[in-house]
């Protein structure tokens, strides 16, 4: 059957993958022998080697190659020897093998099709309280993320609301339908599961330590995996943002979390347990209460408690997905327990899928300062919707892909990783290629700048998260404050202010909490400086607020002229010269708002006089 599917970075993938290709390893072989027809080149011959598990390996000239892998490693090689073919580029030389044995989607997908923080459509299985999909979607969907080596969906939100009963029998031949539509792609699915949940079925308690509480849950992951019996395991978020958890029993979330973990354990499964904590109940009066030491205090006494198929799913920063946030330091602090760094797809703190934003750089740098050894797993909240290019703005698709390739290595260089999607996607003439990967590349320091550079979070309008307000979270819940006065702003988090710097090892501790090395892009995260602060650079602090807004809108509206002058095929033309006009409007705003904030409170001129509102 041929279906009108959307173009993806695999273009070549004309036709839906029949049903009789089942396993990894037969959609393996219909890929090559579809996507070799559509480009022309030789197919090469699949040679299983269990051993292999994910790995493969592609040897031989071409004409005479072969792929040699385990089950979803010959898929993953076929992906590969395609993409090269796709992208001309040399076919990958000797053993490869993805570096995170997990390299999971986080969908925030909610049982009534809305997803939250989601910006391209309703959800693409839920649909009034069910489970339900377009076949050939999700089926392209499935190559989408094998070819890019990803291997678990969780499907549903982690605020975990209304009818999304998912572990209950009568979901249950549902959720086995879509495991077994992923399972071709080696996806395997993980559901987020409710705390409280025995509450709801007439157990009168949720506290971990309840035998009738371990009862219920060893029975609900009996049931679920028996209907799904590869599933990867559960997700919980508990104690955080009003979800419940251990806490209202007076029990550890190491508590919490092996009692889970001991009921999904015989199944092979694992229990993905949210590290992201904290009171977001504060008192804007309060100034000891420092919201990115939360999950350090909560997290960091636990380790070694926790069992081992538990996984403890840290967000790479303190905060919450801000444009810029140093590590978190609970990735540094906590050697005995497997954790997962968690990133985050959707751009709800940066542009919402209307303003580019590519993440790669971002996460090249936690490669370079975290070692990735140090963590056991890697998750991304999921940008994908029903929207036809299934992420909204058509250039977020380079965000799903690059995560994958981060994914296998944490040390992809953020250019190669751009390049192979935008060739792959457009095959663009090379200097329109260059400009495209260009404007990828600088995408993330442009949007820091218009909007919230030095460190500074938190500008946003408060719940939507597009747009500027630069008091919005100030006098209000939430724990995420700059503290602007007439004279300085920013939060003192040395040892000398909240004490947040002494959560990392020295060497770290130091280079923040010394102001001639901490970086400026962080500067106002870790000191308070007066406005007339000198920077390295020899500018003061009010001067680089003011020109980094202006820098920043410059190179929006630099991005739009390059824009223009890409041949890019309809309808990704259209869609993104549409969000790039909301996109200077947007950085225009910022530009705007954020000046005059800044120049009413400091009474300071721009030192080049350039227009401020009073
Ligand atoms: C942010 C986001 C919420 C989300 C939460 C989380 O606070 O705004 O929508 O639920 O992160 O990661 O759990």
């Amino acid at each position: 059957m041929t279906t009108s599917i959307r173009r993806t970075w695999l273009p070549f993938l004309g036709e839906d993958v029949p049903e009789r290709c089942d396993t990894p390893a037969k959609v393996a072989a219909f890929e090559l022998e579809l996507g070799c027809r559509a480009l022309g080149v030789p197919a090469p011959a699949l040679e299983t080697d269990p051993g292999m598990g994910e790995g493969y390996a592609i040897r031989g000239a071409d004409g005479n190659a072969t792929v040699a892998g385990g089950e979803t490693g010959l898929l993953y090689g076929a992906y590969a020897y395609l993409t090269a073919k796709a992208a001309k580029k040399p076919l990958p030389e000797g053993a490869q093998k993805p570096f995170w044995p997990l390299r999971m989607i986080n969908c925030w997908d909610n049982a009534d099709g809305s997803i939250e923080r989601g910006y391209s459509g309703r959800s693409l299985w839920f649909e009034a309280g069910r489970l339900c999909w377009d076949g050939p979607r999700v089926r392209q969907l499935g190559r989408m993320l094998a070819s890019a080596g990803l291997n678990v969906l969780c499907i549903n939100n982690v605020n975990v609301k209304g009818q999304a009963e998912l572990l209950i029998e009568d979901y249950l031949p549902e959720l086995a339908r879509l495991a077994a539509e992923f399972r071709p792609f080696g996806v395997r699915l993980m559901v987020s599961i409710d705390f409280s949940r025995p509450l709801a079925h007439g157990v009168g308690t949720a506290d971990p330590l309840h035998e009738g509480v371990q009862h219920w849950w060893a029975d609900r992951a009996d049931a679920v995996w028996q209907a799904v019996p590869d599933l990867a395991g559960f997700l919980v978020k508990a104690d955080s943002e009003h979800r419940p958890g251990p806490f209202t029993y007076g029990r550890t979330h190491a508590e919490g979390a092996n009692m889970l973990a001991r009921a999904v354990a015989p199944h092979g499964g694992v229990l993905v347990w949210r590290a992201f904590v904290y009171n977001c109940q504060q008192d804007w009066r309060d100034t000891v209460t420092d919201r990115p030491k939360a999950a350090y205090d909560t997290y960091a006494p636990l380790d070694g408690q926790f069992d081992d198929n538990v996984i403890l799913q840290v967000k790479y920063g303190p905060f919450d997905f801000q444009v810029r946030e140093p590590v978190s330091p609970t990735l540094y602090a906590m050697p005995n327990t497997r954790l997962a760094l968690e990133v985050q797809l959707a751009q709800e703190y940066t542009g919402h899928q209307i303003d580019i934003y590519a993440m790669n750089p971002l996460w090249r740098e936690l490669a370079e300062q975290l070692d990735p050894g140090t963590v056991r797993a890697v998750a991304a909240v999921s940008n994908l919707g029903r929207d036809d290019n299934y992420t909204g703005h058509p250039f977020a698709a380079a965000n799903l892909y690059g995560f994958g390739r981060f994914a296998w290595n944490p040390w992809v260089e953020p250019i190669e990783a751009l390049r192979d999607w935008a060739r792959l996607s457009y095959a663009l003439p090379a200097a329109q290629e260059d400009a495209l990967v260009g404007m990828l590349l600088s995408s993330r320091e442009v949007y820091e700048k218009y909007t919230a550079p030095l460190g500074l979070c938190w500008m946003v309008r408060p719940h939507d998260h597009y747009g500027p307000s630069p008091s919005g979270y100030e006098y209000d819940l939430w724990g995420t404050y700059h503290r602007a006065s007439r004279d300085a702003v920013g939060i003192d988090r040395t040892r000398r202010g909240t004490g947040y710097a002494g959560q990392y090892p020295e060497a770290i501790r130091d280079m923040y909490e010394n102001l001639d090395t901490c970086p400026d892009n962080l500067k106002l995260f870790f000191h308070r400086l007066r406005y007339d602060y000198v920077m390295a650079d020899g500018r003061t602090l009010i001067q680089r607020i003011y020109d980094d807004h202006f820098e920043g809108c410059a190179g929006a509206e630099a991005m739009a002229d390059a824009l223009a002058t890409l041949q890019l095929p309809e309808p990704d033309r259209a869609e993104a010269a549409e969000r790039m006009q909301l996109q200077i409007r947007n950085a225009r705003e910022w530009r705007d708002v954020v000046n005059t904030f800044f120049h009413r409170l400091s009474g300071v001129d721009d030192a080049h006089g350039r227009k401020i509102y009073d």
